[in-house]
């Protein structure tokens, strides 16, 4: 009797994994979608002139944004119309939990390259299943590289697994960091970190694209990245292909990544701990930068 009972409970457990794993599936085969579509009508933007608005001193927002995100949500309400979706041009907070699935969509991650006509930008669109991301796909129109990821399958370009650096040392590494657009007004504005870290590794890179700065480091293009003000639109699809491509998250204290907190590091595991020991040092310009400056006058050069 008891026999057929644990039979049946495990064929019960085994239905409603594979039903899980087929509406993740699903998920994934939408915002691939949805990304590739928004991508084409980013494109269609190429040479025309932009409609710039400004959201604050040096935060822009075009048409291409409104509309890649309208299409973006129409595909997703379509399939899914109870799902929450938020949107960075929706003005919508995405609530702590939910019982639905969010969908996280950042129609164009990298504007101001967009709209100076840099190629460096992406479609970003992570889902969120019970506080975790679940499904993540960052979209490059430019280079046409499609980074995903389904949560325990592993990581993604263009059919290509992905698979983090293999940098032991951080003075070895090439990272990656961005500015938020309160630079002009927060003292807490990364120039600090920045002097830090440019003094302890090879090189330091701002791409404009949190997103796209994540699937690099997912590629191993970056050794590491870390930023201070991303939204959760940002980072929810690039944080899991981080991970699925066996890379690591944090926050700047080395504790466990929280997606809608905004200060997050990103990196190969080796160089994890010495990255979280040099943002220790807090973002207060490095007192040897400032020493190397003085000698790049003239004078100091004599
Ligand atoms: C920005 C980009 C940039 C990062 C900013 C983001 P947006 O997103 O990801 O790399 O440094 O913090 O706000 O405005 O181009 O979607
Ligand atoms: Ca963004
Ligand atoms: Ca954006």
């Amino acid at each position: 009797m008891f026999g057929n009972l644990s039979l049946r409970v495990g064929a019960l457990y085994a239905n409603a994994v594979a039903r899980v794993s087929l509406a993740l599936t699903h998920f994934h085969r939408l915002a691939v979608a949805a990304a590739k579509a928004a991508g084409r009508m980013l494109g269609s933007y190429r040479g025309r002139d932009l409609a710039v608005a400004y959201k604050g001193a040096v935060n822009i927002v075009t048409e291409a944004d409104r509309r890649a995100e309208q299409l973006i949500t129409e595909m997703i309400r379509k399939a899914y119309p109870g799902h929450i979706i938020i949107g960075e041009e929706g003005g919508k907070t995405a609530p702590a939990t939910a019982r639905e699935p969010i969908w996280f969509v950042d129609p164009l991650d990298g504007t101001t390259n967009f709209a100076h006509g840099f190629p460096f930008y992406c479609v970003s669109i992570g889902v969120e299943v019970e506080g975790r991301v679940v499904v993540g796909v960052v979209y490059d129109p430019v280079r046409r590289e499609l980074f995903s990821a389904i949560r325990g399958r592993g990581a993604l370009c263009n059919g290509r697994r992905l698979r983090v650096s293999a940098t032991e040392k951080l003075d070895q590494s090439l990272l990656v960091t961005g500015f938020a657009y309160d630079i002009r007004t927060s003292r807490r504005n990364n120039f600090g970190h920045f002097s830090h870290f440019s003094l302890r590794c090879r090189g330091v890179r701002r791409t404009g694209s949190a997103a796209l700065d994540l699937c690099y480091v997912a590629d191993g293009r970056f050794d590491g990245f870390w930023e201070m003000n991303l939204w959760p639109w940002d980072t929810a699809a690039g944080s899991l292909i981080v991970e699925e491509a066996g890379g690591r998250m944090s926050g700047f204290d080395g504790g466990p990544y929280q997606l809608r907190v905004p200060e997050l590091v990103a990196s190969n595991g080796r160089i994890h701990e010495e990255m979280v020991g040099v943002l220790r040092l807090g973002d207060q310009i490095d007192p040897r930068m400032i020493q190397l400056m003085g000698q790049g006058t003239a004078e100091g050069r004599a």
